[in-house]
């Protein structure tokens, strides 16, 4: 089965978030179970300077709503270059849209890119060119993957090409994000005015990316069977919540994996010492490298808390400010790893100021770090107001560091409450807390404080957590079950 997969980032060669991480693994998982799927990206500076060997295969010069465009493919190797797998991606250059400092989706000022319509439109354009019989390429997927807004119109412009085409199905990774536009981008996108209807991409009075997505694509997943739940309705919904309901029998939620190769605790190169179930006992050097690099007080058994994660609302920092003065008393420590609001940016570098040896905080994206604190934290710090799945839950606990988090979405599905009865059964891997207060985020940290003074019942915990499967092949599974439905359909 040959399945196109369109997504705005994949690492190592462009990452903002969890999406970039499972545009890397998800697909190596795939293409282990026989599905010949390729990926299709934007040319950003840092995609089409991380791939070697480029080959022209098409030119787009005559789409009447965009710039020209050349289609490039290559070979992505994903895993640190220590997976047998190699990806095959095509690239999507275009200088005017692509070629220019800053990220993929904000400017160097941190705002929107005024042309992120077009960019993304074209992304899609190209997806649904691709998955038609109006393709250049010798090579015609039977399904086009689309994951969150930026290619969420492909879905619609195969809906309205009349030929033969590939069937759609949409990821939605975070519905927090949905390319709304001004109406008059239906026009300048090439969409036909009949699709700017309720029945169609309008939302709100304006032109909706993910909402073209949902409502035209064959089938819908999201990332965790508890977040396909909860944006059924209020307030996860985002405004979509009625749509989504009307669609139910067609959204299938399927919780991420990591990857396991980059993501290994006895082979990571960023760590200082690395360690298994075996060895346990090792993970404390990187406790004490940890607290070295950041400029905390040297101390083993200090509690040592972290957190990793782009700074906004959906995160949940606003609890964790608001908990540090109790925090500071347990006595404890916190590093903190991650950019974003400008707020944030700000209230988390004073806090730092204000616990000097005892708070740390790191202001940007550090990729190397990040495996560091997952390895050298006691207990990792995850209050998200929402998360559609979140990846450094796993990452965590697969690192022997049980995560703190509040219930919803995905990390519900992935962390096993500590209680009597999941201790007794060999289940529980770390805590929740579930009112979105101060208060009760603080009683799980009372939680946390109690069971890590209790080495036989914390080790326990790590040792749970460690032994858990947390690799793609299940779920990658699940996702070639849904192509292989939706190809039977669409022969039918
Ligand atoms: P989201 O996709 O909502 O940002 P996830 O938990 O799914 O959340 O994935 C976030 C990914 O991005 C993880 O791999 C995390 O380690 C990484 N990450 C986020 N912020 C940073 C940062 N400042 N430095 C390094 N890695 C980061
Ligand atoms: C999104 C979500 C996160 C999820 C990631 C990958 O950015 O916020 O919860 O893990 O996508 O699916």
């Amino acid at each position: 089965i040959k399945v196109l997969f369109v997504t705005p980032e994949v690492y190592p060669l462009c990452k903002t978030g969890g999406l970039g991480d499972v545009s890397a693994a998800l697909p190596v998982a795939l293409r282990e179970l026989s599905v010949d799927i390729r990926l299709l990206l934007p040319g950003y500076p840092s995609v089409l300077a991380g791939l070697k060997y480029k080959r022209k295969v098409a030119i787009f010069d005559d789409l009447s709503h965009f710039p020209s465009a050349t289609l490039l493919s290559a070979k992505l190797r994903t895993g640190n270059g220590r997976s047998a797998t190699s990806l095959p991606v095509y690239i999507i250059d275009c200088p005017a849209l692509y070629q220019r400092e800053g990220g993929p989706y904000l400017d160097t000022a941190g705002n929107d890119w005024p042309d992120n319509a077009v960019r993304f439109g074209l992304l899609s354009k190209i997806a649904a060119i691709l998955a038609c019989d109006t393709s250049p390429l010798t090579w015609q997927p039977a399904i086009v993957h689309c994951n969150d807004w930026q290619s969420g119109i492909a879905p619609a412009y195969l809906h309205f090409h009349s030929g033969k085409k590939a069937a759609s199905l949409m990821t939605i990774h975070n519905l927090a994000f949905q390319g709304c536009f001004p109406p008059s981008m239906v026009a300048q996108l090439g969409l036909p005015a009949r699709s700017f209807d309720v029945n169609g991409v309008e939302y709100y009075g304006n032109l909706s990316f993910i909402k073209a997505g949902i409502f035209y694509a064959n089938h819908i997943t999201t990332v965790s069977p508890s977040y396909a739940r909860e944006i059924q309705q209020a307030p996860l919904g985002f405004g979509l919540q009625g749509l989504l309901a009307t669609r139910r029998q067609d959204i299938s939620g399927i919780v991420n994996g990591i990857d396991t190769v980059e993501w290994d605790p006895a082979t990571d190169p960023y760590l200082s010492k690395n360690y298994s179930t075996q060895n346990l006992s090792a993970k404390i050097s990187n406790k004490l490298a940890l607290q070295q690099k950041m400029g905390l007080t040297s101390d083993k058994d200090r509690l040592l808390f972290a957190a990793i994660s782009r700074f906004s609302e959906q995160k949940g920092y606003d609890l964790i400010l608001e908990a540090a003065p109790q925090l500071a008393q347990i006595p404890s420590q916190l590093v903190v790893l991650g950019n974003g609001d400008a707020v944030l940016e700000e209230d988390l570098a004073q806090l730092a100021k204000n616990y000097p040896g005892q708070v740390a905080v790191h202001i940007g994206f550090d990729e190397g770090l990040s495996h560091l604190i997952e390895a050298g934290a006691d207990c990792f710090l995850m209050p998200s107001r929402f998360e559609p799945c979140g990846l450094n839950q796993m990452y965590s606990q697969h690192y022997g560091t049980p995560p703190l988090v509040h219930a919803t979405g995905g990390l519900i599905d992935t962390v096993v409450d500590c209680t009597a009865s999941t201790l007794a059964d060999g289940t529980a891997s770390g805590f929740q807390f579930h009112d979105m207060t101060a208060e009760a985020f603080l009683e799980g940290i009372q939680r946390v404080v109690t069971a890590y003074h209790d080495k036989a019942i914390w080790q326990q915990l790590q040792k749970n957590g460690m032994r858990k499967d947390f690799s793609w092949r299940t779920s990658a599974m699940a996702y070639r079950a849904i192509y292989q439905s939706l190809l039977a359909k669409s022969q039918s």
